[in-house]
């Protein structure tokens, strides 16, 4: 925020645990062990952020089929069960990231198996997509989001501007 020019403030947490950021800003915040990353933007240019951090190979198989529907994990499955940890953990970071991108406009709470993930093979990026029968509207119902592989960690986010010529302001109007 003092990189932007905001002045610091507390990000409270609402009943949902939505974060509240300062007007004009748009943000995303998340834990894994050991590491917090946090973006922030301001929402002139920047509609929403999703950001997710993960240790690498985190969940465990007997998460798997809770996490992944029957197409995703087949198509991620691996003879190397490290491979496969690895691969289940790309993808529930992929969709939590999506989850915090889509809800401040939706509040639409969404569980693993409303969202289908489609992890790009070279392991920078990732399609989702809310499942026609989980949604109540059309909005945000799909993104493209970005992966990285960092000290064991996996991180995902899903980030969106408005059109070049269009601010905030002449989209709301
Ligand atoms: C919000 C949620 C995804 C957070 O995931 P998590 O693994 O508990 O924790 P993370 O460290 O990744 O993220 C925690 C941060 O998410 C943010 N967050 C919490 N609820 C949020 C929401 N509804 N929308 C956006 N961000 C939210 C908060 O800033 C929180 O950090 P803080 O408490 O320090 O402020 C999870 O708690 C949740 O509600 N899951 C249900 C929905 C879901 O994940 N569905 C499956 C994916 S589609």
């Amino acid at each position: 925020m003092r990189q932007l020019g905001w002045c610091e403030c507390a990000i409270p947490a609402r009943e949902d645990r939505s974060p509240t950021w300062p007007e004009g800003l748009v943000g995303s915040i998340s834990h894994s062990a050991g590491f917090c990353v946090a973006v922030v933007a301001t929402n002139r240019h920047w509609d929403s952020i999703g950001i997710d951090i993960e240790s690498d190979q985190r969940v465990e198989p007997d998460l798997w089929p809770s996490i992944c529907l029957p197409e995703e994990l087949q198509q991620i499955t691996h003879e190397d069960v490290l491979t496969t940890k690895s691969r289940v953990t790309r993808l529930f970071s992929a969709k939590e990231a999506f989850f915090k991108w889509q809800y401040p406009d939706t509040l639409r709470m969404l569980d693993f198996q409303d969202v289908e993930v489609r992890l790009n093979a070279d392991g920078s990026s990732f399609e989702a997509l809310c499942l026609r029968e989980h949604r109540d509207d059309s909005r945000r119902c799909n993104a493209t989001g970005q992966q990285f592989l960092l000290e064991g960690q996996i991180l995902s986010l899903v980030v969106t501007e408005y059109p070049k010529n269009a601010s905030k302001a002449a989209l709301v109007s």
